[in-house]
């Protein structure tokens, strides 16, 4: 089998996903595949026409990676890849789309409301934050509707602070997502499904040093802590466990995804939002979280691949 792991291309997290890339390319050739990188840009339509692969990976962070839309045109070329297809991608990615489809599905998520930039300057920057503010107190969090990593994202204690993070957060997408912040433990449940359904890995806990885990606690080694397993009490963590399980099936998430949660001080979790594409950094959580339930990760990924061309 010749494998095309797809990184890279034109998003915010390039960076990112180039290490995400190279690390899963390490990961499927020491289990003896064929795997070649490909940067998602310009030079990569040829090339699949050219010399089409058995199947592809998408190591591919934010935009036409985790949007469905690429994902659309492997459909199109007929080349198998592992993970979500490219309507549940589109949905699941757009953070106040994932968010709506959780409420209806009973999964408990905070609170939000999605502002587009358009009527935020129709409405008067002034009049509709403080219908914000009105309806979800403080503090809040404000996040690209689309986007990862922590880039453009805001914690907001302070309503005189909101309009800074709102301009902070246009500056990525032209909708943000205004959520209440809930304050609690961060953990992050990785699910993978080999064959016999979703598999819910040990629960990484969060701790980074600076209180914020933003674009550099994620990605500079020694500015956050894990614990995995989580520090949580067995009810606490079943608890978890399965609200993140619920999640990735009513998302229609498939393959490997990473579920984003907070626990308030009650002990009951909420579910922040889902990774269609996480990340695979020396850094990122789910390969930590796979090396803690004693997997390796060229054999994970190298049954998934298999899966997908079967
Ligand atoms: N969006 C990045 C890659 C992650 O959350 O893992």
């Amino acid at each position: 089998l010749r494998i095309l792991v797809l990184a890279g291309g034109l998003s915010y997290e390039r960076d990112v996903s180039l290490r995400s890339g190279r690390r899963v390319l390490d990961a499927l050739r020491s289990a003896g595949l064929t795997a070649e990188l490909h940067d998602a840009d310009v030079s990569l339509l040829p090339a699949l026409q050219a010399d089409p692969p058995d199947a592809a990976f998408i190591a591919l962070h934010g935009a036409t990676g985790e949007d469905g839309s690429l994902r659309g045109v492997l459909d199109l070329c007929g080349i198998p890849y592992v993970g979500a297809d490219a309507r549940t991608a589109r949905l699941a990615w757009d953070k106040p789309s994932a968010k709506s489809m959780l409420r209806e599905a009973g999964i408990p998520t905070p609170d939000w409301v999605a502002l587009p930039h358009d009527r935020f300057s129709e409405l008067g920057a002034v009049a509709v934050l403080d219908r914000i503010v009105d309806r979800l107190g403080l503090p809040l969090m404000v996040k690209p509707a689309q986007g990862g990593s922590g880039l453009g994202a805001a914690v907001v204690r302070d309503a005189a602070d909101l309009p800074a993070a709102m301009v902070g957060c246009f500056a990525y997408d032209s909708t943000a997502l205004v959520e209440q912040y809930v304050t609690g433990t961060n953990v992050a449940v990785s699910i993978v499904d080999r064959g016999a359904g979703p598999e819910p890995l040990p629960i990484v806990e969060i701790v980074p040093r600076d209180g914020v885990y933003d674009y550099a606690a994620r990605y500079t080694a020694g500015l956050t802590t894990w614990h995995v397993p989580a520090r949580l009490s067995p009810a606490v963590a079943d608890r978890i466990t399965q609200v993140a399980v619920a999640a990735y099936k009513a998302l229609g998430l498939r393959d490997l995804s990473r579920i984003d949660v907070i626990v308030g001080a009650d002990g009951e979790p909420m579910v922040l939002g889902c990774n269609v594409s996480p990340g695979m950094t020396e850094t990122s959580l789910l390969p930590l979280a796979v090396q803690a339930a004693g997997v390796d990760l060229g054999e994970l990924l190298s049954s998934l691949v298999g899966q997908a061309v079967s």
